[in-house]
């Protein structure tokens, strides 16, 4: 399965933590969007989709969520739960985020442009594709 946990700098001091992310250092591509999810609730579930370029980083900047990676032949499901890591995802995996905490907030780093024709939002699709 094509996905990395990547833990960041954190530079701590008596005022609190800071996360600095340079594109191309801390983050392996250049970063084109950044969007955040927030107001998440436990019983729901986002992604459901895969893309055909776009890598991304998911960091639970706060609270927890879990995150089911398919990539056609298996399945993995992770729990991010720390500001100061990443979940790496390549393009062509299958992703859904669930079991929210209460507030949970997610950042996320794209390196392509929003292009909804860019995503593969069939699953069935999706794994016809990925076992072709
Ligand atoms: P959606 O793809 O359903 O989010 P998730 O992957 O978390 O399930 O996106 C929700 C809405 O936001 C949808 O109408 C498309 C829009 N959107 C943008 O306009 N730009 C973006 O960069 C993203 C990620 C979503």
């Amino acid at each position: 399965m094509n996905y990395r946990l990547i833990k960041f700098n954190v530079f701590a001091d008596a005022r609190g933590k800071l996360v600095p992310l340079e594109a191309e250092k801390d983050i392996p591509f250049e970063i084109k969007r950044v969007y955040y999810i927030f107001d998440t609730l436990p019983d729901e579930t986002r992604g459901k989709h895969s893309h055909k370029k776009l890598q991304q980083i998911i960091i639970a900047i706060d609270g927890s969520c879990s995150i089911m990676l398919d990539n056609g032949k298996e399945r993995k499901k992770i729990r991010l739960n720390r500001p100061d890591e990443g979940l790496y995802i390549v393009e062509g995996i299958w992703r859904e985020m669930n079991e929210f905490s209460y507030g949970c907030k997610l950042l996320v780093l794209a390196s392509e442009h929003y292009d909804p024709d860019e995503y593969i939002r069939d699953h069935s699709k999706y794994i016809k594709d990925a076992n072709r």
